[in-house]
């Protein structure tokens, strides 16, 4: 490569020598001084433009939003906040930027507006630390699982079964629109489709990730999935990505285990490694605290809530426990809901959930769940009303993790099955993983983005994913 990323600029200091580097103009002032960006940092890197080498045409190219190679000596700077600039011997223009028609200005845009020019919101500060946050934390998880013997599975994007059983799925298939096939009661026809039968994309890839720990006793997936719940909520998206590890041997208090050591591992790893954009965000949420009333700031800042979460443990509460809380709340009438539960089996919104990360003041995990809210393949307990289940709840974002200790027996399991109404056939493979040596086993699924919104600080799960898919919203 012909020039040096600013990232590495700065890291080296190689003051005295003569650099290039590459990026985008994200503001020039007085006519001499480009603040320029190329990505690898928050940072950007001063390069002083010297009027007697630039020739007249070249200076005028130099916009914001312009694409441009700076050469230069390495000297260390006088200005506030930066150890070094360019003093620039050479400005090339690769890529015009015209100003008049640019949409990002060097000012603070709302999020809004940036879910619009998605395109190009990856050039903005917050976008920037957002995307090299998400990166880290995805690096973080690959890591702690394969240095605990875990192995990455692949599992299928296209499936023909519902893994959850609550059938929003997005229908895949290529039929010809305009001649669909009908069956003699007038259903669509799926055997005349490309694979033969119905099919959908994946809601989860847990199925098929119990065929992997059967088999390799410690696996892990982290792939697309893909949910039609009309929810338009700031914690829903229609495609978002997740980590399912599932591990044979394992029990739900091993599962718990794993599920609190491995946030706790990553949210670190990402405090160790992404420091300067945590900062930036840090700084960025509390100027958004300001603007809100007094009672309803957050008294932590990002950073310390980050290192407060990776430091402490979590507090598990069964659901029994956690409905008898519940119970003996107060009803809180100012926002027009209650936090009474009156009745034991129902679910909990998410509402009653941060009630209770507010109660113990950290994050919880709770457990033992009603058969009946739970989806079917989690282990009954003996009482036979509640399974092993848990659900990790995060400050300011609800519920983080789902996942269960799996019925492994195979009379129980049919028989729930059929409870739910759920076809034996459709899962005759998963059914048959408990007819040949089956075992007890556990896993969970992380959504991914929630974890990168916590991490981030920010407040719509639409600004942690590069191209959200939303009801109505796939324009990218
Ligand atoms: O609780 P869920 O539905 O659990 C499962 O899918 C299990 N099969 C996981 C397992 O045991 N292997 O989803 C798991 C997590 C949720 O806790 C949440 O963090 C996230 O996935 N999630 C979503 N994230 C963004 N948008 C959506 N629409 C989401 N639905 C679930
Ligand atoms: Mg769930």
């Amino acid at each position: 490569m012909d020039h040096i990323s600013i990232k590495e600029l700065l890291s080296k200091k190689p003051i005295g020598t003569t650099a290039t580097v590459k990026g985008w103009v994200r503001n020039f002032r007085s006519n001499r001084f480009i603040a320029l960006s190329d990505g690898s940092t928050i940072k950007t890197l001063q390069a002083v433009v010297n009027f007697e080498n630039t020739p007249e045409e070249v200076l005028k190219k130099i916009t914001v939003g312009a694409c441009i190679k700076v050469t230069g000596d390495v000297v260390s700077s006088q200005g506030a906040g930066q150890d070094l600039e360019i003093q620039a011997t050479g400005v090339a223009i690769l890529g015009e930027s015209n100003p008049e028609e640019y949409p990002l200005q060097p000012k603070k845009h709302s999020m809004e507006f940036l879910r619009e020019k998605a395109h190009l919101r990856p050039r903005t500060n917050t976008f920037g630390a957002v995307l090299r946050i998400r990166h880290s934390l995805s690096f973080a998880i690959h890591q702690y699982f394969h240095e605990r013997g875990f192995y990455n599975m692949h599992t299928p994007i296209i499936t023909g079964s519902d893994a959850e059983g609550a059938g929003e799925m997005f229908n895949v298939s290529a039929l010809d629109k305009k001649n669909i096939p009908l069956t003699e009661d007038g259903e669509v026809d799926f055997s005349e489709d490309f694979f033969g039968k119905e099919t959908n994309l994946t809601v989860s890839g847990q199925l098929e990730a119990e065929l992997g720990a059967l088999a390799l006793g410690k696996v892990y997936t982290f792939g697309p999935t893909f949910r039609a719940e009309n929810s338009n909520t700031t914690r829903h998206l229609a495609e978002f990505w997740m980590i399912e590890p599932e591990v044979a041997f394992a029990d739900l208090d091993d599962n718990m285990d794993l599920a609190e050591d491995f946030l706790r591992k990553v949210i670190k790893f990402a405090l160790d490694n992404c420091a300067d954009d945590i900062e930036f965000l840090s700084k960025r949420l509390e100027d958004e605290e300001k603007t809100k009333p007094q009672a309803e700031r957050s008294e932590m800042s990002l950073k310390d809530r980050l290192e407060f979460v990776a430091d402490n443990n979590f507090r598990r509460v069964s659901y029994t426990e956690a409905v008898e809380i519940l119970r003996n709340s107060k009803p809180n009438k100012k926002k027009k809901f209650q936090y009474l539960i009156n009745e034991w089996g129902v679910d909990l919104q998410s509402e009653h959930e941060k009630f209770l990360v507010k109660h113990f003041g950290c994050p919880v995990i709770l457990y033992d769940y009603p058969a009946t809210i739970k989806a079917f393949y989690m282990r009954l307990n003996d009482d036979e009303k509640t399974v092993r289940a848990m659900d990790i709840l995060f400050p300011g974002i609800g519920e983080i993790v789902g996942g269960s200790q799996r019925e492994e027996r195979h009379d129980v399991l049919l028989q729930k099955m059929e409870e739910f109404g759920i076809d034996p056939k459709e899962l005759w493979w998963y059914l048959d993983t408990r007819k040949f040596g089956t075992c007890v086993h556990s896993g969970f699924g992380l959504g991914f983005e929630r974890l990168v919104l916590f991490v981030t600080g920010m407040t719509n799960i639409r600004d942690v994913i590069p191209f959200p898919r939303t009801p109505g919203n796939a324009d990218f």
